[in-house]
């Protein structure tokens, strides 16, 4: 199944939210226009797709869910063009990234304008919950992000140190787009609560697949660069089950051990890291994790009322797994 087959109950209503994206453009500095029009296309939607579709089991209020699936797309954009900045990554969407065109400092102060922005539509909706929400998950995800800087090139850390990090630069806001969908149709608490816990679950599954897809995609289909985690010292799942599997002789052990490496060798602990994930049952292993997380993100839909919107969030589950880019 395609992400535009399962988009198709809020086809229309995506089209506005990118319609409402593209305005966040047309303002009078050249600059601000040019590189905020650049960033803000190219995106896959998952998440404003999912605060409309959570949306779709109470009472649909498009004057509500628009500023905030608009804010939540905004939010994530801005929390990418600073990942790629304190990562110095050169491609994202397909395209040269912010820092890599324009530099570090237009990149932070993009950014910090998008996030602004998010905030500004948040604040539209009017209803106090979500903009708490809003706040709240904005201080997870940076908290996230801080977590996985101090701990780059660290080896001793547990498979909960990552489900703590995933969960906060990345479960976080998934859970927010779909709480938030839920609370502004005034859905009743419990399911508010089921379709939190559903991003959620969604959000750690969609980072493991990333992860996974770091050692075994290629960098046209997933519009960014390959074995990036490793480069950063940032220890995934699948670097960390390569690391119990050959816990003396590792490449990552090696690249994250040694402070002085050349660049040149550091690439061939990359590449031998990556032969060997893709060698191995690891990749599987991960996809098992990943589907699990699905499982559960799905296991309580059955709350929801039975409508195509449930099954659509079933067919994203399914998505998130297959997905190639
Ligand atoms: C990238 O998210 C960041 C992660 C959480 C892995 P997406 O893969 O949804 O990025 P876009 O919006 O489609 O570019
Ligand atoms: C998600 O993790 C980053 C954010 C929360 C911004 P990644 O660092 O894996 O995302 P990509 O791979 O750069 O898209
Ligand atoms: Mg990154
Ligand atoms: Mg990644």
């Amino acid at each position: 199944m395609q992400l535009s087959e399962i988009y198709k109950l809020v086809q229309e209503d995506l089209a506005r939210v990118e319609s409402q994206i593209k305005s966040v453009s047309e303002v009078d500095s050249p600059g601000l226009a040019e590189l905020s029009s650049y960033i803000l296309a190219g995106g896959k939607g998952i998440r404003p797709a999912l605060t409309l579709l959570s949306g779709k089991f109470c009472h649909y209020n498009l004057d509500l869910l628009l500023p905030m699936a608009t804010a939540v797309e905004l939010m994530h954009t801005a929390t990418l063009v600073h990942d790629d900045a304190i990562d110095n990554s050169p491609v994202r969407r397909g395209r040269p990234t912010i820092n890599e065109v324009w530099g570090e400092d237009k990149a932070i102060l993009l950014g910090d304008y998008l996030f602004a922005k998010a905030g500004e539509f948040v604040a539209s909706t009017g209803n106090l919950r979500v903009i708490k929400l809003f706040s709240q998950i904005l201080q997870t995800i940076s908290g996230g992000e801080l977590d996985q800087s101090f701990d780059a090139f660290n080896l001793e850390q547990t498979r909960d140190h990552y489900l703590q990090r995933i969960s906060s630069k990345t479960a976080s806001l998934f859970s927010m787009a779909t709480e938030s969908g839920a609370i502004l149709s005034q859905a009743p608490e419990e399911s508010i609560e089921v379709l939190r816990e559903y991003g959620y679950n969604l959000g750690i599954a969609f980072q493991i697949v990333d992860d996974v897809l770091d050692f075994i995609g290629t960098e046209e289909e997933m519009g960014k660069p390959v074995g990036s985690d490793l480069a950063q010292g940032t220890l995934t799942l699948p670097a960390m089950l390569l690391l119990e599997r050959y816990p003396d002789d590792n490449p990552v052990k090696e690249l994250f051990s040694s402070n002085d490496m050349p660049e040149g060798d550091k690439q061939e602990r990359i590449k031998q890291a990556i032969e060997l994930v893709c060698n191995s049952p690891i990749v599987q292993e991960c996809y098992a994790v990943a589907s699990d997380y699905c499982a559960r993100a799905c296991h309580k839909l059955g709350l929801l009322p039975d409508n195509t919107s449930r099954q659509a969030l079933k067919d994203l589950a399914d998505l998130v797994i297959s997905r190639k880019r």
